[in-house]
């Protein structure tokens, strides 16, 4: 089970605590589970970016980093260091805390996921 911490680089919007969340679960499902917006504009399949979060902490509990993801975070403005796609990031059989700041959402103009990937 995971604690998990999600705050917002929106401003006005307050973080939000999820407790004994539990794994085999993407970032993204949590989040949609628990009425935390988190694009996702290709549903998930990791055929955009709309769904791309900061792992400030926690790191180690989600699943590797597959290249198709590491393809499309390449894409990503703003992309950091402790980027990941929410879609893709699977939490592992484990326990633990993680942190995740989500990117503004409204900074996310749907053009610009769109077709020319
Ligand atoms: S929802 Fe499109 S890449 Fe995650």
């Amino acid at each position: 089970m995971y604690t998990i911490r999600f705050s917002f680089i929106q401003m006005g919007i307050k973080p939000v605590a999820l407790t004994n969340v539990e794994p085999g679960q993407t970032l993204l499902e949590i989040a949609l589970k628990n009425d935390i917006e988190l694009h996702h504009n290709c549903g998930g399949v990791c055929s955009c970016t709309t769904c791309h979060l900061y792992i400030e902490k926690g790191m180690e509990f989600i699943d590797a980093m597959e290249k198709r993801e590491k393809d499309y975070l390449n894409r990503v403005i703003g992309r950091r260091a402790n980027s990941r796609l929410g879609c893709q990031s699977l939490l592992l059989d484990d326990q633990g805390e993680i942190e995740i700041l989500v990117p503004d959402q409204t900074l996310l103009p749907d053009e610009y996921y769109g077709e020319e990937f």
